[in-house]
């Protein structure tokens, strides 16, 4: 696409604008089971003319912007209270990702001035733990070991205690984690890191605003946060259950030290003594300002309304799906957040047959399974959801559409099999990327064998997706 030598009229732009977003996928409409935490209209309007008040401003420099600061301060306060320690302290970030990169980057920094003589500084992770902690150790060099998980689902406390070291920096447990929404057991986990002096994580970016809610409305929910003395730093995002713009998260630390780690100063720069908390640089005041403007907007009772739509919606969808002959949950999730399994049919031709209705779920591996976050708009949303579940898994079960599915998958495994891995990712660039049938693909790379082909393969996709279709 060429540079546009003229400009082109507002009401021309925002009409582009609409028909791109034709084929995006209704969460409004409660289709999304990810991406989009939708509050309703009264609750969404407020946080975006929140967003819309501050969207010019910088965070990069409280001085210039004192009301960012006291966003910032007064947002990080709440959390901290939320999470059990009112004196705990820490920052507003752009997501999860950022908070993890974050605890993950200071805990190093933390060892590093603390541990003298480690050479190799790991981190010790369950193999549920959520990528940006992946990202992290491969970001800031360091050793990522992957524990694995019991067969609930949830760390497994032993291999973790067992795979301590004197190079051990960090243990992390998820409150919940993404693929099955269990809680792992941060009790017993962070008492290995607390007996070893080593700092614990616990990323609560999915669960750190409904898990608390949760337990209010009667639910037992394990511990988590600060009110276990091993936990060091916790990962809460707002723009989740918190419904707050996209763009806000928080990440919390037991003691100021840690969080003084996280700091990266420049002072010999000739534009000035530079000096910022996280990640960014520039930082929108868009979100900043949402993310304040939505917790002081619900408080503990607007949260505790979103929060017991959520477990009626999430106890709805269940038992439901558990009524469904060939259909089951794995492990006992905790929260909002559950996988759809199926030992009898191919699961990803069943998220296939959801997404030609308009249905967004992700799909997972080990086992084959698909994905629900559970919000406040599948309220709406729910009995029309099983409806379309249980139509599309009796047709997946029986129908001449299943069976050509299950050839094109089985062709698929097969090619990848006898087909150098160059082959394969030239056959990939046929696979539309928003395609909704995706099983035969999720077939193939499941079958091959080496995982470093896997990641060529993938790298090669985002390579496609982010250039411009020819
Ligand atoms: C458990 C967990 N941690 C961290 C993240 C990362 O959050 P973000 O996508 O905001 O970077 C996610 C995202 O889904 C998650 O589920």
């Amino acid at each position: 696409m060429k540079f546009p030598a003229k400009g082109t009229e507002r009401s021309m732009v925002m009409a582009e604008l609409e028909t791109a977003r034709k084929n995006d996928v209704r969460w409004r409409d409660g289709r999304a089971f990810s991406l989009v935490f939708y509050p309703g209209h009264e609750i969404y309007e407020v946080v975006k003319e929140a967003y819309g008040l501050f969207f010019s401003e910088n965070g990069l420099n409280p001085s210039a912007f004192p009301a960012l600061r006291k966003f910032e301060q007064e947002t990080v306060s709440m959390m901290a209270d939320l999470m059990c320690d009112g004196s705990a302290s820490g920052n507003l970030t752009s997501g999860g990702t950022e908070s993890i990169l974050l605890a993950v980057y200071s805990a190093r920094e933390y060892a590093l001035k603390h541990k003298p003589g480690l050479k190799e500084p790991e981190i010790l992770v369950p193999t549920t733990v959520h990528p940006a902690f992946d990202k992290a150790a491969h970001y800031f060099g360091l050793k990522i070991k992957h524990i694995p998980v019991g067969p609930d689902f949830r760390a497994d406390v032993a291999a973790t205690a067992a795979a301590v070291t004197d190079q051990t920096i960090l243990i992390v447990g998820s409150a919940p984690q993404y693929p099955h929404g269990v809680v792992d057991p941060i009790r017993e986990l962070s008492s290995i890191a607390l007996s070893h002096g080593i700092l614990f994580h616990t990323d609560a970016c999915v669960g750190g605003m409904i898990l608390p809610f949760f337990r209010k409305l009667g639910r037992p929910v394990p511990e988590f946060s600060f009110e276990l003395p091993g936990v060091t730093s916790i990962s809460i995002d707002l723009h989740k259950y918190g419904y707050a713009a996209k763009g806000a998260s928080v990440v919390l630390y037991r003691n100021s030290s840690q969080r003084r780690s996280q700091f990266f100063v420049q002072t010999t720069w000739p534009g000035g003594i530079y000096g910022s908390p996280g990640i960014l640089g520039t930082r929108p005041g868009g979100s900043i300002a949402a993310a304040w403007a939505v917790l002081k907007h619900l408080g503990e009772a607007g949260y505790m309304g979103l929060a017991k739509s959520v477990l009626e919606s999430t106890d709805y969808i269940r038992n439901e799906i558990q009524a469904i002959p060939g259909l089951r949950i794995p492990g006992q999730p905790h929260a909002s957040v559950l996988a759809i399994v199926s030992d009898e049919m191919d699961i990803y031709q069943i998220g296939d047959e959801l997404a030609v209705r308009g249905w967004h779920l992700d799909k997972q591996q080990d086992p084959p399974s698909l994905h629900l976050t559970i919000s406040y708009a599948h309220e709406a949303s729910r009995e029309q959801f099983i409806r379309d579940l249980r139509e599309c898994t009796e047709k997946v079960r029986g129908s001449i559409g299943s069976r050509w599915a299950d050839l094109q998958t089985a062709a698929a495994r097969a090619l990848s099999k006898i087909l150098p891995v160059s082959a394969i990712r030239f056959l990939s660039r046929f696979t539309s990327t928003e395609g909704k049938r995706q099983a035969a693909m999720y077939g193939m790379i499941g079958s091959l064998p080496v995982k470093g082909e896997v990641d060529e393969l993938i790298l090669d996709f985002l390579d496609r997706l982010y250039s411009l279709d020819k």
